[in-house]
């Protein structure tokens, strides 16, 4: 038994009683917990001493792996010469460094970058900054944000008011006023197995003339997408789809903001989405592989015309009422530069661009696996779907999940969807013993 584990009343576990666990059922996992204390390359290690596969990047944040001496070593320095500094009308030299790293990968014309401190943090300051830029631009009627069904932009109450995902929506009140969300993407029935994009789908975008339609270009700040949905159980974009998307934008004068959290730092073989689709939106959210998960922070990434349409007031005026505590961390920007010294040298950005084939094609050999309806992949990115038990939804994916962990591979599942997004350090051989135990969780479920 966990040594963790003190008996409490009624079966509860008391040493575990004070952590309420996010996105967890607490009491569940309390009663059975998994508890990951070490981890190592492709590698965590459990605390009854067993290695398990990382077949998630923790939370599609660790792209180059864990345990890595140079990005400790960083923080370590980091801490040494300067704990913490404000950010508020204060600099300190590697805030600016490291914006200046970031500014040369990231697609030409992003030239600015706002940091957070995690994902929904970046979504709630995009949202707030697309609002801003038309009010700086004397259109104050442009105050609507339009998210996508299936959507998932983080938990603040600007990310969960464009999501589209009803769990995280249906607690918490109204929300946001003046929201309004365009079709999701996914359509089985037409795009079941499409290896990378599907084929079928692009028209979806035209939903955003439906919402123009309804409201009025002319109150409209943002549309906010996902240029490849994560967390809802890996929905990519038809063929087309994203390029309809901008021209429905640059149209009617709408901007248009990326999510990047999970696609951003290498996940599809270049380094955003961005680069990948060959489109490119106004503003995009980062976090997660910014520092390879190492220390909590998140950018967003603003092109010029954005952020030059806040620098026409005095020069004495704040450009933009935002920021947090944390904004520009010192020790988060040592591990942000460390991490992309590490993805420069091992060409991780791209490296994913190599291992896709190989990694589309095992995926795709579960195709036979039981309960298995679709397979899609893009990048180092799969969703595997599964036939969900009658009046149980989740509840195979959920014991797939349990019994991958007891067989040594981390996954992650929504739904009855598992997804997969390994650090991109992986060789053939983890794509093959993921696939391989997978395989055979598969077959002793019911
Ligand atoms: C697309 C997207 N946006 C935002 C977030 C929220 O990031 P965080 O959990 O760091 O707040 C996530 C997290 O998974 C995400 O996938």
């Amino acid at each position: 038994m966990n040594e963790l584990f003190k008996p409490g009343p009624s079966g509860t576990n008391q040493a575990l009683d004070a952590y309420w666990m996010p996105f967890t059922a607490n009491r569940q996992f309390k009663a059975n917990p998994r508890m990951l204390v070490g981890a190592r390359g492709m590698h965590y290690t459990s605390d009854d001493g067993r290695t398990i596969l990382d077949g998630t990047a923790g939370l599609w944040c660790c792209n180059a792996g864990h345990g890595h001496a140079e990005i400790r070593d960083a923080v370590a320095r980091q801490l040494e010469e300067m704990d913490y500094a404000p950010s508020f009308n204060m600099g300190h030299p590697i805030a600016f460094e490291f914006a200046e790293r970031l500014r040369e990968i990231a697609p030409d014309g992003f030239n600015h970058v706002f940091y957070t401190g995690s994902g929904s943090e970046s979504v709630d300051t995009a949202l707030k900054m697309a609002l801003a830029y038309h009010r700086a631009k004397g259109d104050a009627s442009r105050t609507r944000l339009i998210g996508r069904e299936r959507g998932y932009h983080g938990v603040g109450f600007g990310g969960i008011s464009v999501g589209g995902i009803v769990n995280n929506r249906r607690h918490f009140g109204t929300m946001l006023g003046g929201v309004d969300h365009i079709s999701h993407t996914h359509n089985l029935a037409a795009n079941a197995f499409s290896k990378g994009q599907p084929e079928t789908g692009a028209e979806l975008a035209d939903d955003l003339e439906r919402v123009v339609a309804l409201h009025g270009a002319e109150t409209i700040a943002a549309v906010i997408v996902e240029p490849v949905a994560g967390s809802t159980g890996v929905l990519l974009p038809p063929k087309g789809y994203l390029e309809r998307l901008r021209a429905i934008c640059d149209k009617h004068g709408i901007l248009l903001i990326f999510d990047e959290v999970i696609t951003g730092f290498g996940r599809l073989g270049t380094p955003f989405a961005s680069n990948y689709f060959g489109v490119k939106p106004d503003i995009f959210t980062t976090a997660k592989g910014l520092t390879n998960g190492v220390i909590p922070m998140g950018a967003v990434f603003v092109q010029d015309h954005v952020h030059d349409a806040f620098m026409n007031a005095p020069e004495n005026t704040i450009e933009l009422f935002h920021g947090y505590t944390y904004s520009g961390h010192p020790v988060a920007c040592a591990a942000g530069i460390a991490t992309l010294d590490i993805y420069a040298r091992h060409g991780l950005l791209t490296r994913g661009a190599e291992l896709a084939p190989t990694w589309e094609d095992k995926v795709h050999s579960l195709r036979d696996a039981p309960y298995v309806k679709d397979i899609r992949n893009i990048g180092i990115i799969a969703g595997i779907e599964l036939d969900s038990r009658d009046g149980a939804i989740g509840a195979r994916a959920y014991e797939v999940f349990v019994k991958c962990f007891e067989a040594g591979l981390l996954i992650r599942v929504t739904g009855d969807i598992i997804a997969l997004s390994p650090p991109l350090i992986l060789e053939p051989s983890h794509i093959e013993e993921m696939v391989e135990t997978l395989r055979t969780v598969l077959k002793s479920v019911d």
